[in-house]
């Protein structure tokens, strides 16, 4: 792992004239508007980057993109990897672990979500303030490198509370409706039936998605705050279930979008 890193970061600095990102952005499905935030300096396709995994089409289109959000030097990836597609979690993961060795010190991640709690409606934003793992393995399974973090990392506070805690603040300033909630991540890419949406709520859920899990259990490894917040596109409530279509979810998506992106973009102003 620490050759591939190295020979990965290295490539990166080289073609990016040595930018050191403070913040890492992972942008989550038909939220890409924060993008439009960005001055951008430098940005490099995935797949010419050496070790960055490649298959599917929407990886091909997947971006890294180097610039400055309110005067903040980031690195934002467009289009994010799913375990869904067939990707092992350590490839999910492989650019969190990049974007750190490239200096960040922040990780900001967004996702669409569905929502398992009667109060959190389709539309509403959910700041994650905990989660709950139903992937089939970790990130971390295999040979630990101590040099990126330890075997056992703790998981007591995985969401950083300052950050949640400005966040909140930001959005009632600004008259938007946001939650804090628990995400459970789980391996999709099907929806879930009614009566796991009602499991789901039964064991401690507010949100449920098909990502995210993976990068913060990476970045926790590597003991970098994380915030990470939803945008809740559809209802999971059982005794109401409708069919869901996904160019429904990326319409929610789309029309709550500018709300995360005030509340994203003010957060990294804050910093
Ligand atoms: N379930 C799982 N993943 C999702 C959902 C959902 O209802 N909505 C958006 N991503």
């Amino acid at each position: 792992m620490f050759q591939t890193l190295h020979e990965t970061v290295e490539y990166i600095k080289r073609k990016n004239d040595n930018f050191q990102p403070e913040i890492g952005i992972i942008l989550g499905t038909g939220l890409g508007g924060l993008v439009n935030e960005i001055d951008v300096e430098f940005s490099m396709m995935y797949s010419n980057i050496p070790n960055f995994p490649i298959s599917t089409l929407e990886f091909h289109s997947g971006k890294l993109i180097f610039g400055t959000l309110k005067g903040k030097r980031v690195v934002a990836m467009q289009g994010r990897l799913h375990y869904y597609e067939g990707y092992s979690m350590q490839q999910i993961t492989f650019p969190v672990r990049v974007m750190k060795a490239l200096g960040i010190q922040y990780l900001f991640v967004s996702n669409a979500a569905g929502s398992l709690n009667s109060d959190f409606k389709k539309g509403d934003l959910m700041v994650i303030s905990d989660h709950i793992n139903l992937q089939p393995e970790s990130p971390l399974r295999g040979i630990n490198d101590a040099d990126l973090g330890p075997r056992f990392p703790d998981m007591s506070q995985p969401y950083h509370k300052g950050l949640i805690g400005k966040a909140i603040q930001i959005a009632a300033h600004e008259g938007i409706s946001c939650h804090q909630g628990v995400y459970v991540s789980v391996t999709g890419p099907n929806l879930e039936t009614k009566a796991e949406y009602r499991y789901l709520r039964i064991i401690g859920g507010d949100a449920v998605g098909m990502s995210t899990v993976p990068e913060v259990i990476v970045a926790n490894h590597m003991s970098i705050p994380v915030f990470a917040i939803s945008v809740l596109t559809d209802e999971g409530f059982p005794e109401v279930l409708f069919p869901v279509s996904l160019e429904e979810i990326l319409a929610t998506a789309r029309m709550a979008e500018p709300k995360m992106t005030k509340i994203l973009s003010q957060l990294i102003a804050q910093l």
